[in-house]
């Protein structure tokens, strides 16, 4: 298979950890205000000590959006976070992915041509006004979807406001792509998930459903998920109780229903990290969620027991592909007069169409 990522050069290669560090450090300094680093929770430690700032993908959304003109932002993160940041900067500011394969499996789980095929199979069905939310974790093709049918886009920290949103305004809800983030808000904020939730298959016609059963279903849910948060489970959680009575589990939305209602908490990552610092010394946490963050919290809180859920932890292996070298070869290049490397760029009709969709998300705070 052919790679979508440049080797890095040797002279990268060759640097002992050390100098990867000191070299970051000595481009930075070259570049001042020329760039700005952003690095995602989920990232390894190498890169986020790097960072000039750090959060869940709705904080750094933001960063993005109200960056001061700043011309190479380096995403450390994903696909789908870089290309959010070059639709919310100006056509002056470039957007790096140090790693072009660091993609999200579940944005590749809805295809905007899959999610359009759908939309006009329940038209056909006799369906009412839908309303189409996309969580950030999508493509920006699906953002323009969302944003040209009068729907928005949600954050796993926004998302009960988001779908509040999307009800009032139409009698069906479409949510793409995680069918579970979509399923424990909507479960949280009253519907029943057995008779006002139903799956959509995009394999089958209908997404596997009746055109009546299509009619009368409130919400639908777009059948995707993270691979990643699929390794928590409620087996884990209920030996954990036995084995440590006191602990206190907290879990990503992106878990399974039954995993996010047996845990004591669930929040984005920004909203995880909070819990656990204004939380009393000697608090024990279980987290479900990402091996770097739960880490990093535990190295963050030493008056706290902090373990991953699950007992072999569970790594983000997209997010995991950036290295403090992949950083020190975009920068040392920008240092060297180069453009800047592995440029994620949106053509300009996406973007619009994905800008009306990110803003109506930004006007509900
Ligand atoms: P956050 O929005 O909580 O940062 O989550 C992003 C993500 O990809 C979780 O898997
Ligand atoms: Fe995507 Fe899951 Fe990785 Fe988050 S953890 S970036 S949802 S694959």
């Amino acid at each position: 298979m052919t790679s979508l990522q440049p080797a890095l050069p040797d002279h990268i290669k060759k640097l002992s950890d050390d100098d990867v560090h000191r070299l970051i450090a000595e481009s930075r300094t070259k570049l001042g205000s020329q760039c700005v680093i952003l690095g995602h929770h989920y990232q390894r430690d190498e890169v986020i000590r790097h960072a000039d700032h750090t959060g869940d993908s709705l904080k750094l959304a933001r960063i993005a959006r109200d960056l001061p003109g700043t011309p190479n932002i380096i995403f450390c993160g994903v696909h789908f976070m870089a290309e959010t940041a070059d639709i919310l900067t100006s056509p002056q500011q470039q957007v790096s992915l140090p790693d072009l394969e660091a993609g999200c499996e579940m944005a590749d789980m809805a295809e905007t041509w899959d999610v359009d095929a759908a939309w006009h199979e329940a038209l056909a069905a006799g369906a009412g006004k839908i309303v189409p939310v996309t969580y950030i974790n999508s493509k920006a093709s699906l953002k323009a979807f969302v944003g040209d049918h009068g729907g928005t886009i949600c954050t796993s920290g926004n998302a009960r406001e988001v779908i509040d949103w999307a009800l009032v305004r139409g009698e069906h809800l479409f949510f793409f792509p995680d069918q579970h983030l979509g399923r424990n808000i909507c479960k949280a904020m009253g519907f029943n998930p057995d008779t006002d939730m139903l799956l959509w298959d995009p394999k089958k016609p209908l997404g596997g459903h009746t055109p009546e059963k299509i009619r009368n279903t409130r919400i639908w849910l777009w059948q995707g998920h993270c691979p990643v948060h699929a390794l928590f489970t409620l087996h884990q959680i209920k030996k954990l109780r036995v084995e440590k009575p006191a602990v206190k589990i907290i879990v990503h939305p992106e878990c399974s229903m039954e995993v996010a209602d047996a845990a004591d908490l669930s929040g984005s990552t920004e909203q995880i990290i909070k819990a656990i610092e204004a939380s009393p010394s000697g608090t024990i946490w279980a987290v479900g969620t990402e091996k770097h963050l739960v880490e990093r919290l535990a190295q963050n809180n030493p008056d706290k027991e902090i373990l991953s859920l699950n007992p072999y932890t569970c790594l983000c292996g997209t997010m995991n592909r950036i290295t403090a070298r992949h950083l020190a070869w975009v920068l040392d290049d920008l240092v060297q007069g180069r453009p800047l490397r592995n440029q994620i760029t949106v053509d300009e009709k996406t973007s619009l169409s994905s800008r009306v969709a990110l803003d109506r998300m930004f006007n509900l705070h």
